[in-house]
């Protein structure tokens, strides 16, 4: 297990769309246990792969201690069902770093993915959870949560965040 450095915007792999995995070897379990290690070592509560420079279509996420917690590892997730029923959650996201704006998004969803032994599954999604597997997966399609917000809210997210990297980098 390792650690693996978290990109951060404007980085263009993080607005890249995300290849499909064609096969579940030994590299796509080890790089899924890696991103398990660099999401809880954050904190935070998903991870998509584009986050560590790998533009697969891979997602880790734990929404515990609160709620469901458990660690959940997907290949090639894909939303088959959305609740009219919407939510309005607080998100946040370790790629824009100290930034949170309230989202909304189907309440819940039905996700289809493969697990790490290449078996189908499908996981009905509630809750907190419902609202991380839908970051992530937009991760693997190249959006963040702030195109999900209004300009005005976004341009000052993105402001803040730059700013906040540049003090974190030394160079403000
Ligand atoms: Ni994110």
């Amino acid at each position: 297990m390792a650690l693996i450095p978290i990109i951060f915007i404007p980085d263009p792999v993080l607005r890249r769309v995300a290849a499909p995995v064609r096969e579940v070897t030994d590299g796509v379990r080890q790089l899924l246990d890696d991103m398990a290690e660099t999401m809880y070592d954050a904190p935070g509560i998903g991870l998509a792969a584009p986050q560590v420079n790998v533009s697969e279509r891979l997602i880790v996420m734990d929404c515990g201690p609160d709620e469901a917690p458990e660690l959940h590892k997907m290949i090639n997730p894909e939303i088959v069902a959305r609740s009219d029923e919407t939510a309005i959650l607080e998100e946040g996201c370790l790629s824009i770093p100290k930034q949170t704006a309230e989202v909304k998004r189907p309440a819940h969803v039905d996700v289809r993915y493969i697990t790490i032994d290449g078996t189908e599954q499908m996981m009905r999604c509630e809750g907190l959870l419902a609202a991380c597997v839908q970051h992530e997966i937009d991760h693997l399609d190249g959006v963040l949560f702030i195109d999900h917000i209004s300009r005005l809210k976004r341009d000052m997210i993105v402001r803040r965040a730059l700013k906040e990297l540049r003090q974190v980098n030394g160079d403000d």
